[in-house]
């Protein structure tokens, strides 16, 4: 990644932004897909119909992929460079308190934690899903609330997502939508980098 810094920056090049890349193609690719295919699946599609069913199993298709992804792909792609972990969480939360400005190359503890949250509620989603469509579970009113309830929690956890992607864009100085478009996070250059 260091290899990666502008040269402007690595020149010393006064206040350019160190410009790296973070995600790759696929990352990006599977993020806006991700997002189109719950929306077209909770707003577009009808729930009876077989577009439905499909689109759901693209969204299942989607996150596996991007787990496997999590296990071979570059370093902030990577799991392990975003594990679920409250207490680190917890201590982003005070650092942010105390005005902390470091910048993470892969997601921050707390939207660390956000990520694993939605790619879980989306394979359970698909799961009660699937299970309203078997014998076993045909017309059990638990599994059809489950799938409503959870696809709830989806929304609520896309908004507070969204509200974070800005939140932590204003605090780090770092456009992030735009990272998640081009691949690099621009990093202005007094920030330091975890
Ligand atoms: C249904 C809608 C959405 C879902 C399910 C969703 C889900 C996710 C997930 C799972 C990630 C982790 C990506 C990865 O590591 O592969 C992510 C990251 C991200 N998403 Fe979304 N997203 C949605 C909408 C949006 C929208 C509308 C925006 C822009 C405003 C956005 C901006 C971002 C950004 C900037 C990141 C990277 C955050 C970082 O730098 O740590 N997302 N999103
Ligand atoms: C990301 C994936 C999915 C999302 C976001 C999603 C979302 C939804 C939503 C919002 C509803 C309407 C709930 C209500 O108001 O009653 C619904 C209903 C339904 N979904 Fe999904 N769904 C997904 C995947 C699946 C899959 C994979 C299947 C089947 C294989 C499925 C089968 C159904 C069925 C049968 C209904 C109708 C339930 C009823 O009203 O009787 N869904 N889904």
């Amino acid at each position: 990644m260091a290899g990666s810094v502008s040269p402007a920056a690595a020149a010393g090049g006064g206040a350019s932004p160190r410009i790296i890349p973070v995600w790759d193609p696929l990352v990006r690719l599977i993020h806006w897909s991700l997002a189109l295919v719950i929306l077209l699946n909770g707003f577009v599609s009808d729930p009876e119909g077989k577009l439905h069913e499909t689109l759901g199993y693209v969204a299942l298709a989607l996150v596996l992929t991007r787990l496997c992804w999590g296990l071979i792909g570059a370093r902030p792609a990577r799991l392990i460079s975003f594990p679920p972990a409250p207490a680190r969480a917890l201590r982003h939360l005070g650092a942010l308190r105390s005005g902390d400005r470091t910048v993470h190359l892969s997601h921050n503890p707390l939207g660390a934690l956000m990520v694993w949250n939605i790619w879980a509620t989306v394979l359970l989603i698909v799961t009660t899903g699937i299970m309203m469509g078997s014998p076993r579970f045909f017309g059990v009113s638990w599994v059809e609330d489950m799938h409503e309830i959870l696809f709830n929690w989806l929304l609520l956890s896309v908004i507070l997502h969204i509200a974070g992607v800005v939140f932590d864009s204003l605090r780090s100085g770092v456009p992030l939508v735009r990272a998640m478009i081009d691949g690099r996070k621009r990093i202005p250059a007094d920030r330091p980098i975890e």
